[in-house]
């Protein structure tokens, strides 16, 4: 387990907010995110930093730790309390357990019982997660729900940050409540998405899941096939070495798209930069290219390229969503500089923010789970939100925020 486990702690007691979030310093899968000093304050804060865990005091004037739970279990279901408390007794923690805290530490309690607890209820959260995300894709009924959106991540160069964005908007998107989100690695050669999320290179793929697509029509279970990341997001990765590519022909592209979209409301495909048949398999069929270019020459030549060849395609103009990334790092070249050179607006900016980003890349964390308050974070949100989960049309500005659909109701 490599990502952080984020916690906020809540007691009324200044000494005791600094004497927990000391000791949590020292537990180095242990990110204390904030500290609140009331009931009201902590629901106020969760719903903000989504905390893994709250680590919560039953004792506060004004609202109470029991009350504040049973507010937050409603409100930030993702959150997961852990009740403190210097009565023991069973109605204390009977009453807690009722209002939804997952573990009752009686004070005064060792570090070591502290992150020990910490962990477990992590843990077992995430389990619950990932299954409740496998019961929920699964019982889905394909026909009965609106497709989802495939959004594919494209451009015509390499290195520009396609699969930053893609795997980053796909968590940022997943992490909205009711949204089923699928993260494709359709860079089918060469696919890092297994490593920007840490995963078992070993696990399933798409070259697992053709055959069984073309042997049984409807898989039994996509579960096999379909990683969960403990973000929530369900991750189809790349072929586990370059020449069992080949077994992704474009017809079992638009096939594996057709099943994924029936049953997620946004299918996030991360291309490669090459324009082989797979790739153009999969912009056929996306309903919007997110298009990757910075501020460098190259880049902005290579993009007014491909929007001609996607014009001789016949794609629609608004198929096509320009992004900017690295948007802030401009040597010489600005914004609108790069809009009058390819002859249309950029749709979406990304900052540039090498530390987040490099740092988030060797850990194998998402930089949207390990940095979430940076302003890059927040540029994938807006992304992910503008991308909604149906086809609705018409400009970004005016598109709404996704559609809240139950698959996730106890997110
Ligand atoms: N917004 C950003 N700020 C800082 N660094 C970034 C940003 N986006 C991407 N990078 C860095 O740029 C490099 C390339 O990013 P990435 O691998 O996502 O690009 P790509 O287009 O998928 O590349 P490839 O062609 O190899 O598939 C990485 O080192 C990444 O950490
Ligand atoms: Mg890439």
């Amino acid at each position: 387990m490599s990502d952080q486990i984020r916690v906020l702690i809540v007691d009324d007691i200044p000494e005791t907010r600094d004497h927990l979030t000391k000791l949590l310093g020292f537990e180095k899968d242990v990110d204390v995110v904030g500290a609140a000093a009331s009931g009201a304050e902590a629901l106020e804060m969760a719903a903000k930093l989504l905390p893994d865990i709250v680590l919560m005091d039953i004792n506060m004037p004004d609202m109470d730790g029991i009350a504040a739970t049973e507010l937050l279990a409603a409100r930030v279901p993702s959150s997961a309390v852990v009740m403190m408390s210097v009565q023991g007794e069973a109605d204390y923690l009977r009453r807690s357990m009722l209002a939804g805290a997952r573990e009752f530490l009686v004070k005064p309690f060792s570090s070591d019982e502290l992150a020990a607890s910490i962990r477990q209820v992590h843990t077992r959260e995430r389990e619950k997660v990932g299954r409740m995300a496998v019961a929920a894709i699964e019982r889905a009924p394909a026909a009965a729900r609106e497709p989802g959106r495939v959004v594919a991540v494209f451009s015509p160069k390499g290195g520009v940050g396609r699969t930053t964005i893609a795997v980053n908007t796909a968590v940022a998107a997943a992490s909205e409540p009711g949204r089923e989100v699928v993260l494709v690695d359709g860079s089918f050669q060469f696919g890092d998405v297994g490593v920007l999320l840490n995963l078992n290179p070993k696990n399933k793929s798409i070259a697992d899941f053709v055959p069984e697509l073309e042997v049984g029509g409807e898989p039994e279970s996509l579960d096999s096939f379909v990683i969960t990341h403990s973000s929530g997001l369900r991750v189809l990765l790349a072929p586990p070495s370059p020449e069992m590519a080949e077994l992704v022909t474009p017809a079992a592209i638009r096939r594996v798209l057709e099943v994924l979209r029936a049953r997620a409301d946004l299918v996030v495909v991360d291309c490669a930069a090459a324009f082989s048949d797979s790739t153009l398999a999969i912009l056929d069929a996306a309903d919007v290219i997110l298009t990757v270019l910075t501020l460098e020459i190259t880049s902005i030549k290579n993009m007014r390229l491909f929007l001609e060849v996607a014009e001789q395609l016949g794609y629609a103009a608004d198929k096509m969503e320009l992004v900017l990334n690295r948007a802030d790092s401009a040597l010489g070249i600005r914004v609108a500089d790069v809009e009058h050179s390819i002859g249309r607006k950029v749709d979406h900016t990304i900052v540039s923010d090498g530390r987040s980003v490099v740092y988030a890349l060797n850990r194998g964390v998402p930089f949207f789970v390990s940095n979430r308050e940076a302003q890059v974070s927040q540029d994938v949100l807006r992304l992910a939100r503008a991308l909604g989960g149906a086809s609705e049309a018409g400009p970004v500005e005016a598109r709404k925020p996704a559609p809240r659909k139950s698959l996730f109701a106890w997110r």
